[in-house]
């Protein structure tokens, strides 16, 4: 492995197109990787709005759509698609190297610096 920060997700070559896969030791939250065209992509496990696992909602295309209230994230990018949340997730770029997926944390331009609404604490938190 050339990148400390890299994931090691195992072989994923038993993924199907549509398909998403959990792995909960990955970062504060884990990381949902999925499928799309036969490319794999990865975001954090967790909405941008009240910490609810994306993973639980519904990947359509591009997008996974959040259980809760419904804002979507494009996997390529972490991008929400508006409110209620108001900030994308952590992104992760996905390489096969000698057929074993690696997740790399990627710089996410759609997450906020400076967190302007304030801490909420545990208030929004559903896990
Ligand atoms: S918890 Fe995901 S949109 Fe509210």
């Amino acid at each position: 492995m050339t990148n400390n920060d890299a994931h090691q997700l195992g072989n994923l070559g038993d993924l199907k197109d549509g398909a998403m896969r959990v792995f909960e030791d990955v970062g504060d939250y884990g990381i949902v990787v999925c499928r799309v065209n036969g490319e794999l992509f990865a975001l954090e496990d967790n909405c941008s709005h009240a910490d609810t696992p994306l993973s639980e909602g519904r990947l359509r295309g591009h997008e996974i759509t959040c259980p809760l209230h419904g804002t979507s994230f494009d996997v390529r990018t972490g991008a929400h698609s508006g409110p209620p949340a108001y900030e994308g997730v952590t992104c992760y770029k996905v390489q096969i190297e000698d057929e074993i997926a690696l997740a790399l944390p990627q710089k996410n331009d759609n997450k906020r610096e400076d967190d302007s609404y304030g801490d909420v604490g545990d208030f929004f938190q559903t896990r």
